[in-house]
């Protein structure tokens, strides 16, 4: 396993610096730095009031979301196994004057790396597909939990990760959805911001986890499901036919392809 995680460490390490001078918008960090917080529609309207609580961000990237929450008053802590994601949040972080603590390490080592419990642990948007054992992540964000605290998770949505667009333009299945243990491998040479800067390391290990997988771990680790959504906007143009649909930095699909979820997100408490 640990071979997976150096992969995708080098590759995300990489994508850091390609992301913070992102020049195609999907990243609104001249918006933070005007003073915004730039949390996506979807987390923005489902998130809640997080006023005075605390936080916990993991797989937090760079921290435009994580410092987003803290503008909305929450007190943040994020976690990222990149150290450049780390650095570059600290800088973010320092250079704005929204306190944030970036804590550096795998998901699966969080509960030796952080102390104390959190009344919310945040999870958004490309996260869980870089881990091979989500019922693990599902104990380790429970662990985390303060009774009465609640997970906020909100990713792309497994059925339309196992499509590809083809070249006649038809959505077709492409990759299994039952993937089991194994992952998926892929040498995408630029990442989903659009930028055409390319990656030297590119290759990269993802598990595709049912929907079904990602709730049975939930409820297993002892927490109770609030509510499941399913959205039809997406963070990132999965498809080369998707849209912009002028909501932020959302895409969805034009209706004359179809409708698909593309998106779920579920909340769950802890009793
Ligand atoms: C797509 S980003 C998440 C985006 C995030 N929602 C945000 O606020 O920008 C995925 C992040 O997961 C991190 N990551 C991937 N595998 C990890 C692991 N095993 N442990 C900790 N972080 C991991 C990467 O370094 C990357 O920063």
């Amino acid at each position: 396993m640990e071979e997976y995680f150096a992969a995708n460490r080098r590759r995300w390490d990489e994508a850091v610096g390609i992301h913070v001078n992102s020049t195609t918008g999907a990243y609104r960090l001249p918006q933070f730095r005007a003073g915004a917080e730039v949390l996506a529609p979807i987390e923005s309207a489902e998130i809640g009031d997080v006023t005075g609580r605390r936080l916990l961000h993991l797989q937090c990237h760079f921290g435009l979301d994580t410092l987003s929450l803290a503008r909305r008053g929450a007190t943040v802590t994020g976690l990222d196994f990149s150290p450049k994601a780390v650095e570059a949040a600290r800088a973010l972080s320092a250079e704005s004057g929204v306190p944030g603590t970036f804590v550096l390490g795998n998901l699966y080592d969080a509960p030796d790396l952080i102390d104390g419990s959190f009344d919310v642990v945040y999870v958004t948007w490309g996260a869980i597909n870089w881990l091979p054992d989500i019922r693990r992540w599902a104990e380790i964000v429970a662990h985390f939990l303060a009774p009465g605290g609640y997970l906020y998770l909100l990713e792309g949505h497994p059925a339309v990760m196992a499509l590809e667009q083809a070249e006649d333009g038809r959505l077709v299945p492409h990759y299994p959805y039952f993937q089991g243990p194994e992952p998926f491998v892929s040498d995408e040479e630029t990442t989903y911001t659009g930028d055409t800067a390319r990656l030297v390391n590119a290759r990269c290990y993802e598990w595709i986890h049912p929907l079904s997988d990602v709730v049975n771990a939930v409820l297993g680790a002892g927490l109770a499901l609030d509510f499941l959504n399913e959205h039809d906007r997406l963070a990132w143009k999965l498809f080369p036919c998707m849209v912009d649909s002028g909501d932020r930095i959302m895409e969805r699909l034009p209706p004359e392809v179809t409708s698909l979820p593309l998106a779920f997100s579920l909340k769950a408490s802890k009793r």
